[in-house]
């Protein structure tokens, strides 16, 4: 511990002068009469009850204000964790508490403050949008992490740069100056390589007003709407597929019965042939659209699965009549092992089409003499269905493909067998809707076998 001085500089070269002052009067006094002796000692005693009030002044009031004002320096340089020390009462003491609460309420501000950095970085970073703030010279201020991920680079080869000196996109040059210009909410999209991938940014720039409505700034947002624009050219082709395939019999049909009617009605036989062919468009016509009322109900929101117990052998022996005709007219063998007792929690009808769907592709793509087998095997919690066939079989590079919607191997061979290209669309979205799985074995020339597991309680609903 350090010793205080008794007295600061200035104060103890003045109290060392006033001392040799007296005692030089004191010596000179001496020399003098009793009385003056006594006079000299009134005056040192005197002297001393000065210098003793000094120092209790300069202890009570003096040290605690210099104290004070110490402390004051301290927190207006930014330092509120200093505090006063003093036990003394009366108003002193009460400057110091107070000075002492006002110390204690600047750091709590300061840390509340940090806090709220701290949380606005935080949700600033980890916002999925990317975000740039511009002041209204075009310096940039911040850049976050969402936005580094995109553009690359670090927030320094960004910050306090001018935009246009550190970003190379025309459209968000553009943004820019149209936010400044015109001090609304400008939109704008470009596409921008990201991992190698083609991303599609959506771009919005907002005005910044200070509080006397003048433009300090603009907020850029960057948001990556690739899904979207996915979706939108999906929903696209799908549109465009489906008009194709409607126009294809409805040309046919129009056409045949055009030539009828301008007098080929005549003849019984053309009558007959073409008479068919309407018959056989309109039907697959029928089938289309039976198709894309099934997709679209599968695909709503709301749609909710009817889950009844469900008997295996039941539902097949419903649809096996059928589908014996049908391989029959081929000559192909439909051969079935159902397993008795096999029962799950699903929606019957759904599970019929299902099989209806994989039977009507294993005769379709099967040439004639050729053959078909359905088997359903109890598996713990799953129930196994396997359509297998010895026919065309799928080149391994289609076979992720043919699930697609209108996607066939052989377009030809597809309409050929009256198929609408959306019969596996239909399989795995049903499938799906039962959280259960379906796989594809194939070799082409060899054939085909399909896999469905279909788990036999409703665990969603657990
Ligand atoms: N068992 C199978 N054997 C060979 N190819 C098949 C088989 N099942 C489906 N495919 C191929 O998958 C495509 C899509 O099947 P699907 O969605 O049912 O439409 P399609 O109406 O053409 O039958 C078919 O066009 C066909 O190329
Ligand atoms: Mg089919």
């Amino acid at each position: 511990m350090r010793l205080r001085p008794l007295f600061t500089k200035p104060l103890a070269s003045y109290h060392a002068g006033v001392f040799i002052l007296v005692a030089v009067t004191g010596i000179v006094i001496s020399q003098l009469t009793e009385e003056h002796i006594i006079l000299g000692s009134i005056l040192i005693v005197e002297y001393l009850l000065l210098l003793v009030l000094m120092l209790h002044v300069y202890e009570k009031y003096m040290r605690p204000i210099k104290k004070a004002s110490k402390s004051v320096d301290e927190l207006v340089k930014g330092n509120y964790r200093t505090r006063i020390h003093h036990t003394s009462g009366g108003s002193i003491g009460e400057l110091s508490s107070k000075l002492n609460m006002l110390a204690r309420n600047l750091s709590e501000f300061q840390m509340q403050e940090q806090m709220q950095e701290e949380q606005l970085s935080t949700v600033i970073d980890n916002t999925q949008s990317g975000l740039v703030l511009i002041d209204e010279k075009g310096y940039i201020h911040l850049v976050n992490r969402k936005f580094l991920s995109m553009f690359g680079g670090t927030p320094k080869d960004y910050r306090s740069f001018l935009y246009y000196d550190v970003m190379e996109n025309e459209t968000i040059h553009e943004t820019v100056q149209q936010t400044f210009l015109y001090e609304q909410n400008i939109k704008h999209s470009f596409t921008q390589t990201i991992d190698l991938d083609k991303k599609y940014i959506e771009i919005i720039g907002a005005p910044i007003f200070n509080e006397r409505n003048m433009l300090k700034g603009a907020v850029l947002l960057l948001y990556d709407i690739t899904h979207l624009k996915k979706l939108e050219l999906m929903r696209k082709d799908f549109v465009a597929n489906v008009s194709h395939e409607l126009k294809t019999p409805i040309t046919s049909i129009t056409g045949f019965a055009e030539t009828l009617l301008n007098g080929a009605l005549n003849d019984k036989e053309t009558l007959h042939r073409f008479l068919t062919i309407i018959y056989d468009e309109s039907y697959r016509l029928q089938g289309l659209i039976e198709d894309l009322l099934t997709l679209s109900k599968l695909e709503k929101d709301d749609f909710r699965l009817t889950r009844t117990t469900v008997h295996m052998d039941q539902l097949t022996g419903e649809i096996l009549p059928v589908l014996h005709q049908r391989a029959g007219q081929k000559g192909i063998s439909l051969s079935t092992d159902v397993k008795e007792d096999i029962a799950l929690q699903a929606d019957g009808e759904r599970i019929k089409q299902v099989i209806i769907n994989l039977l009507t592709n294993a005769i379709s793509y099967t040439p004639e003499n050729g053959e078909v087998k359905l088997s359903v095997t109890d598996e713990e919690d799953h129930v196994h269905i396997t359509v297998s066939d010895n026919g065309i079989g799928i080149h391994p590079e289609y076979v992720p493909r043919i699930f697609e919607r209108f996607y066939r191997v052989d377009k030809a061979r597809s309409r050929n067998t009256g198929g609408t290209g959306l019969g596996l669309a239909i399989v795995k979205h049903i499938v799906e809707v039962h959280n259960g799985n379906i796989s594809v074995e194939s070799e082409p020339g060899k054939g085909s076998v399909f896999h469905v597991l279909l788990p036999k309680h409703d665990e969603t609903s657990l």
